[in-house]
């Protein structure tokens, strides 16, 4: 009896001891910041701060929202951007989405994306989901391109984005990029990084792989949607030449609702100019 009392209790101080690291990781809101250096880049724009949210999937984040909001504010970005999956189409919030997109357009002017689960919402949510972001000024990149400029002499950047696919075609999106230009490009999906930079985007920003969910020391993420066990582009710079793609680990959690040794990020890049 009285081993079985011991064991009990070990097991339950076990299980204990599992939901608080579970919960922490969940929890935990880590800063990642990358810098990127081109030589395709604007003087004006040497410094220019990139804040990247991605996968923040928003009823699963719902606790993170001060410590977000504050954390970006704090960072003082010249932009945010959001690469897909704002919501979760299984739980989706759209007050809860919109109320945090415009209180991040307070912030610095956002630049979005969609993600899969946007693409797989009901269509009277889906349009009123984009009117509304549109309403609030957001930028909504579905293939096409902005010109963000900057300085006195009318130095600037594209930035350009695709809304989700889980296609894509380097001819066609080529079309977006501007060889004589320094070229952002936001994409959900990361597996297609090396055809991004084939097609011609300087620095891409996606999501989609939320860190491998699971990572494990020396080997990486466990495993990724499309890309299934131990994906290459799971989280972190991936360079191709000149040109790189930067994955977000993402903030929320979809259909696996727990994360271990990969903690939820807020990315962000600083564009540099290059000799
Ligand atoms: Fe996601």
């Amino acid at each position: 009896m009285k081993k079985r009392g011991i064991i009990l209790t070990s097991v339950a101080a076990l299980a204990a001891a599992l939901a608080g690291y579970l919960t922490f990781e969940n929890e935990a809101l880590t800063v990642t910041p990358y810098e990127f250096s081109s030589q395709a880049l604007p003087e004006a724009f040497d410094g220019f701060k990139i804040c990247h949210l991605s996968d923040i999937h928003v009823k699963s984040a719902l606790r993170k929202y001060p410590r977000l909001i504050k954390k970006v504010a704090k960072l003082s970005p010249d932009i945010i951007v959001i690469t897909g999956d704002l919501l979760d189409s299984r739980r989706s919030d759209l007050q809860t989405a919109l109320s945090l997109a415009e209180t991040l357009t307070d912030i610095a002017p956002v630049y979005y994306v969609t993600g899969n689960h946007e693409e797989s919402l009901p269509i009277e949510d889906y349009t009123g989901l984009m009117s509304s972001l549109s309403d609030m000024g957001v930028h909504l990149m579905d293939s096409r391109t902005e010109k963000i400029y900057r300085g006195e002499n009318g130095e600037y950047i594209n930035v350009s984005g695709i809304f989700d696919s889980p296609h894509f075609t380097v001819n066609k999106a080529s079309e977006m990029f501007d060889e004589n230009a320094f070229d952002l490009f936001l994409a959900h999906r990361p597996q297609f990084a090396a055809g991004y930079a084939r097609a011609g985007a300087d620095l891409t920003l996606s999501g989609h792989a939320h860190g491998g969910q699971m990572r494990i020391p020396f080997v990486g993420g466990l495993i990724a949607p499309d890309q299934w066990f131990f994906p290459e582009y799971s989280e972190g710079m991936h360079r191709f030449g000149d040109r790189a793609t930067v994955i977000s680990r993402g903030i929320g959690n979809s259909l696996i609702p727990f994360r271990i040794n990969n903690r939820p990020e807020i990315v962000t890049v600083t564009l540099k100019t290059a000799g």
